[in-house]
């Protein structure tokens, strides 16, 4: 079967050409980072638009580099929610008016669902039942898969997503946006053990999430070393820190910061995963979304694995960033379950 997939969740006008759920023939990306940057942050009335400019450009692509023609496609995955609700629309419009045109079935995939299914993508022996760990911009949550139409939360983050942590964390230490590569950059080599921030929520059998005391702690750790201001207008809210040291000092100390943030959200990723394998008795753990591309999470997870003798699977970088295929991914199992939408289904925000 082949299944034509479409992601406008946030920053990214993807989409994508999976044969069987299993083998990418397609997997095109235009990314809106640089339209973003300068704001720290994805502006939603901007990203619609640029969205609007480049989905049908993207799609074009996504079946010229497939070498197939629009007739042969057979169904036809977008994601529905949790998402920017101008960007979704743009990608569920594009997706009706192509299942219109080619009467072929069409499913709105839930994203954190198509995150999960990145794993059949970056190994096609994987079956259910398995345990995933979605970490992503906005969303940190565990699931247990257990087939095409069965797959249940087992636990979320109460407050911030483990990237959005990221995110904040980079933008208060002056280093920019997106915060999870830069953050990654920064910590590289750097002993994390010289500061201990806060491990939320890691008692008993939890398999909830929390990283809004760790953000705040690090926002003291930034306040004692450095001079930060607070934003008049919004409580709460901070100045990326002004360089008052010398800068060696400043830039070995956001070093420091950086390294012991990560390593706290890893410690916390890796003990909640393997937490809810070994509770749910799966003897896989997927660990999947944006933050999985995360040199050091994967490093502690292989190690973790070793000891528990669970195998971690975490989808290859391009595969763990947002894009189409794992959607179409998510998609082609939808459809083998026999659950597809009427043309009249609407964007989720969340989900
Ligand atoms: O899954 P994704 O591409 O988009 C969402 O669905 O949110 O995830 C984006 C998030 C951002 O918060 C970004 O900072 C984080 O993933 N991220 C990372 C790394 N690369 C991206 N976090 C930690 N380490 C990284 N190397
Ligand atoms: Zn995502």
């Amino acid at each position: 079967m082949l299944v034509f997939g479409i992601e406008t969740s946030c920053d990214e006008t993807a989409a994508a050409v999976v044969q069987d759920g299993r083998r990418v023939l397609s997997d095109v990306v235009v990314s809106q980072i640089d339209v973003h940057k300068e704001f720290g942050g994805v502006v939603p009335e901007l990203a619609s638009r640029k969205h609007i400019e480049a989905i049908s450009v993207v799609m074009e692509e996504a079946l010229g580099e497939a070498g197939i023609g629009l007739r042969q496609i057979d169904g036809i995955g977008v994601t529905r929610g949790p998402g920017l609700i101008g960007s979704l629309l743009v990608g569920i419009g594009a997706a009706k008016g192509m299942s219109l045109a080619l009467g072929a079935p069409v499913c709105g995939v839930n994203h954190l669902h198509g995150h999960l299914f990145a794993a059949f993508l970056e190994r096609d022996d994987l079956d259910f039942p398995f345990v995933g760990l979605v970490v992503s911009g906005g969303h940190t949550s565990l699931f247990h898969v257990r087939s095409n139409w069965e797959i249940q939360l087992l636990g979320k983050t109460r407050d911030d997503a483990a990237g959005e942590a990221f995110d904040k964390v980079a933008k208060l230490l002056g280093l920019g946006y997106p915060g999870g590569r830069v953050i990654e950059d920064q910590a590289r080599g750097v002993d994390p053990g010289s500061i201990r921030f806060p491990r939320a929520l890691m008692e008993g059998d939890e398999l909830d999430f929390s990283f809004s005391g760790l953000k705040t702690a690090v926002l003291r750790e930034v306040r004692k070393r450095f001079d930060v201001s607070e934003t008049p207008d919004i409580p709460g809210s901070f100045h990326p820190i002004r360089l008052n040291v010398s800068h060696e000092v400043a830039r070995e100390d956001i070093r420091i910061i950086a390294a012991a943030f990560q390593d706290a959200v890893t410690d916390v990723l890796v003990e909640k995963g393997f937490r809810a394998a070994e509770k749910y008795g799966s003897d896989i753990l997927v660990v999947c979304g944006g933050v999985a591309s995360n040199g050091s999470l994967r490093a502690k997870a292989m190690e973790e694995a070793r000891r528990r003798g669970i195998e971690p699977v975490f989808p290859s970088v391009r595969l763990c960033t947002d894009n189409a295929a794992m959607i179409a991914a998510r998609a082609d199992s939808m459809l083998e379950a026999g659950i597809t939408d009427s043309l009249d289904f609407d964007a989720k925000s969340r989900w």
